[in-house]
Parts: structure tokens; sequence; C-alpha cells
């Protein structure tokens, strides 16, 4: 079968042939790929960044970002049957830890993991793909054309369920969990996928969305937060000191940029006791400067809180299966719209093109 690989380190993606893998354990279940999505991470290792082949081996089969139909299951397997749609997880554990033992691997203490597409397993870049029951989430038939969309929106997921476990604890004045961020302005910074996707269940949540982006107001991405009710704020025209000055203080900053100087500016419209939820991871190693004494002084006397948050656990798929079937529900076809491009798989380079500013998601298509 076809699959699309790195060399970990060396810039290039490429086809290679690889055996079609085998049910072979009672749990293993089989999926014919339909698509896989593209992202940072996937643009990164195959410009030479980020990544990491499997023991024993040069080369590593990229791709997270999956979604398929299953082909067959092992004689063990409960939850889904042949032709159900589904998702598999990202990462795998380090077997040694608690957190992997209790099946949180996102959250693994020693470092150890694994992860499909990424770090030291092969992803899911082909044409068909094995895996255990316990990594894979049933995916409804309404769900078909956009199921890529599941992973992305898992790491939205966990970054926002973990601001609102955060706040719920320490703020003795917040209404229960569920209304925590009914009202609330939340400022979304980047709306690339995982921030129009954050933007979305922050929506659904009923709070206040501004997004901060750098790209024409009647744009894809500004018209799509548009669709949904958020307000749009281009950061060509708009100084982040001025945010404040028009909108208010935010109680909550959702970051996507992966921009570091301008994840440590942002910090100037977080208000009093407001959370800080990191999600993107800069490329590169220029050192850049930032003011430390203000900052922290900063944190301190307002109580703010600062997270970065990374990859998602099963329950989180399940919260973004359930958020994307609600966006449908909200608003119709435009979670649909996150998804700008589709390209055959054997088009992949046209994948890792630079982006232009109209793109949001690219999915290649197997299946
Ligand atoms: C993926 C995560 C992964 C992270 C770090 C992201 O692009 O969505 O699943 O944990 O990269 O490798």
């Amino acid at each position: 079968m076809k699959a699309i690989a790195v060399n970990p380190g060396k810039p290039g993606a490429f086809l290679t042939d690889r055996d079609e893998p085998r049910v072979q354990s009672p749990d293993d279940i089989r999926v014919q790929v339909l698509g896989v999505g593209i992202c940072g991470t996937d643009r990164e290792e195959a410009a030479g960044g980020r990544s990491k082949s499997p023991p024993g081996s040069q080369e590593l089969v990229i791709g997270h970002e999956m979604f398929g139909m299953v082909q067959e299951t092992g004689t063990a397997v409960t939850q889904v049957r042949t032709g159900d749609y589904v998702a598999f997880t990202v990462r795998r554990g380090c077997g040694h830890c608690g957190a992997c033992a209790m099946g949180r691997p996102d959250m693994c203490t020693t470092g150890d993991y694994t992860e499909r597409g990424i770090w030291g397993r092969d992803g899911y870049q082909a044409e068909v793909v094995v895996d255990k029951e316990q990594y894979c989430v049933r995916v409804p038939e309404e769900l078909k054309d956009i199921g890529m969309l599941v992973e992305p929106t898992s790491v939205a997921e966990k970054a926002i369920d973990e601001s609102v476990l955060v706040q719920k604890s320490r703020l003795p004045y917040v209404p229960d969990t569920a209304g925590i961020l009914t009202g609330r302005n939340i400022l979304v910074a980047g709306l690339g996928p995982i921030g129009l996707l954050a933007a979305f269940i922050l929506r659904l949540r009923g709070a206040q969305v501004y997004g901060l982006d750098v790209v024409d107001q009647g744009s894809p991405r500004a018209a799509l937060l548009d669709r949904i009710g958020g307000t749009y704020i281009d950061g060509r025209k708009v100084r982040v000191n001025d945010i404040t000055t028009v909108h208010g203080r935010m109680d909550m900053i959702f970051e996507a940029t992966g921009v570091a100087s301008l994840e440590f500016n942002l910090l100037d419209t977080l208000g009093q006791n407001g959370l800080y939820v990191l999600t993107g991871i800069p490329g590169g190693d220029r050192p850049i400067q930032v003011q430390g004494a203000q900052i922290i002084r900063q944190l301190v006397l307002n109580n703010q809180v600062m997270i970065g948050s990374v990859n998602a656990s099963t329950a989180h798929y399940r919260m973004a299966v359930d958020d994307l079937s609600r966006a449908r529900k909200a608003y119709g076809t435009a979670i649909d719209k996150v998804i700008t491009r589709r390209i055959p798989y054997d088009n992949f380079n046209d994948a890792f093109m630079r982006q232009t500013d109209d793109e949001i998601k690219t999915i290649i298509r197997w299946g």
C-alpha cells in the first residue's frame, strides 16, 4: 500500500510502499483511511523539523489527524463494527508512569511517550491502518465529510476543558462548571484550524469570542468567525494595547498562533483573575526579548494563570465528536468550511506548499 513518509531531520516528504497492516490481536481494528488533515506539525516534519522515526527505521510515516472506516475487527472488539466511521487517537503511553497507566498519555510524566505520525511511531497517511480498540473513537455518519476535524478539535477541547476546571477550582464566585464560559470575554489568538475550532466550542458554550488574526475582514477565516457570532480583530490594524480599550479586558485567552513574541504581548489584554491557555508550538530557536519583571508582576498582582496544553485524551475526542455534531445543528455547514482543500494522496506535495490567507485546513484524501 501507499503511505506518505519523511526522513526525520531532513526536508521533504515522499510516497513510500508499505505492507498492509493486518488484524493480529483480538482488540485490533483495521481501518480504511478516508482522509488525514495536515497541520503545522506535519509541515514542520516535512521541512526537516521536529519528528522521530520508529526504533530501527530511518523513515516515519506521517499524519495524525486521521479519519476512516472500519474494515475488520478482532474477535474481542465490542465498541465498533465493520462499516463504522472512526478516528484513532495520536499518543501512546510510556508504559511506566501513572498518567499513562490510567489512560492519560496526554499527561505522560516521563516524556517517553510515542505519537503516531510524529514521534517514534508510524502515522496515518496511508491507505490502511491498524490500532487497538482503546485508541478508537466512533464518529457518527453525519460527520463523515468532516471527521478529519476530530483530532484538532480534541486539542482545543482539552485546552478549554482544563481552563474551565482550573478556573472553577480557584474562583469562589464562578457559577457551576457548565455555565462558567457563558457571557465571558474570550480572545482567540490565531484563526487557523485550532483557533477556529476553539471559537466554535466557545461560542457553543455561550462565550463572547474575539478572534485575532492578520487576514482581511472578508477572508474565509474572518468570515467564518463572523458567521458564528464572533468578532474579528485585524492584528495589522489594531494594536494589542488597543484591544482592551475597544473590547474590554479578556477573562480568558486561547492562544493558537505559535508566535512566541505575540504570545507574551497578548498578556496585556488579560483581565483580573484571567486565564491564558497556550496551544501553539513555536518553531525555531530564535531568542526573543520579553519584559520578564513586568510580565511576572502582572501575573502575580492580577491572580492570572498561564497553562500550556498539548494533545488530548479519548474523553476529549468524544467531546470533540459531540461538539462537531452540535456545531452542525447550531451553525449549519459553517463547520464544514474549516476544510478548505481536499487533495488526492498522490498530489500530497501540494499540501505542504506555502499557505494562502484563504486556506484553513487541508486534507489529504485516501479511500
Ligand atoms: C498534535 C498533537 C501532538 C502535538 C505534539 C500536535 O500537532 O495535534 O496530538 O501531541 O502536535 O507533537
